[in-house]
């Protein structure tokens, strides 16, 4: 491992059995992910041919995802220090871990495998506005360590990156990564009655906790990608100033100024709570 923690993929070593779980997860979610998933990540699906045949090597999806946006995928052993990861980004490279779930670990496990890593992330990274926001997140992440603001930016990064919706002409839409790369979520994100569904709002958003052992119980709904990008470029020391003077919002709390797509029941929240 060298210091930057990255690590040879070592394509060849994949086992049959190990290509087959890769197999049995593309298809299911190939299969749920059209009408589901915006048109930027099922495009670079396709850009990247990202195909049900087994494990992608990083080496030929790179020459792609190089090609378009300028992104690298690296490997890694598993999730790195934050000064590590964002450094990764802000030079535009992506780290994976080169480990695949095994196949009792289908619809969850604990730590991000290459599934989740490559199928939920990179294909967004095809998309250059969201190729940008990410770079720039890696820088605003370096910084936000040195102010003490992590906690604050990390929600950003959860209800963006990982669990993000969209609004499109013909309905909500999935681009978060986390989603994309889950059976359960695909469709309990978009369809269940029990989560909220609110208008993204960078200040809102950054003081809502979020939980990581469960489905979400809100989703922040972005207007477009643009928006996004056009939001984080601006200077995050006066919004982390505020922030340090700021409550935070309760996870199932709608607040008056919020713009509510779907005000949730929380049933399934409450019927998992304990
Ligand atoms: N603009 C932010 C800052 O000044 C950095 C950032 C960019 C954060 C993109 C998130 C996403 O710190
Ligand atoms: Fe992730």
């Amino acid at each position: 491992m060298s210091s930057d923690w990255t690590i040879d993929q070592d394509w060849p070593a994949y086992s049959a059995a190990e290509h087959q779980v890769w197999i049995t997860l593309y298809e299911r979610q190939a299969a749920l992910l059209p009408g589901r998933a915006c048109d930027e990540f099922l495009n670079g699906l396709k850009a990247l041919d990202l195909h049900g045949e087994g494990i992608p090597d990083f080496r030929e999806m790179n020459r792609k995802l190089n090609a378009l946006t300028g992104w690298t995928v690296v490997a890694v052993p598993g999730l790195v220090p934050d000064e590590v990861f964002f450094d990764h980004l802000a030079n535009r490279r992506f780290p994976a871990g080169r480990f695949i779930r095994r196949p009792d670990q289908l619809d969850y496990l604990e730590e991000p495998d290459i599934f989740h890593d490559v199928f939920g992330h990179v294909p967004m990274l095809t998309d250059p506005t969201f190729a940008d926001y990410m770079k720039a997140y890696g820088e605003g992440g370096l910084r936000a360590l040195k102010l003490g603001r992590l906690h604050n930016l990390a929600r950003l990064y959860w209800y963006t990156v990982e669990f993000g919706l969209m609004q499109t002409p013909a309905g909500l839409r999935i681009y978060g990564a986390g989603i994309v790369s889950s059976r359960g979520e695909s469709v309990f994100s978009l369809e269940a009655p029990s989560p909220n569904r609110l208008g993204f709002e960078l200040i809102r958003v950054m003081r809502t906790p979020y939980r990581i052992d469960d489905y979400q119980q809100v989703y922040f709904v972005l207007p477009s990608l643009g928006r996004l990008l056009d939001d984080t470029l601006q200077d995050f020391g006066p919004i982390y100033g505020q922030l340090a003077r700021l409550p935070d919002i309760p996870i199932d709390a709608i607040d008056p100024k919020d713009r509510v797509f779907t005000r949730g029941t929380q049933a399934y929240a409450k019927a998992h709570a304990g």
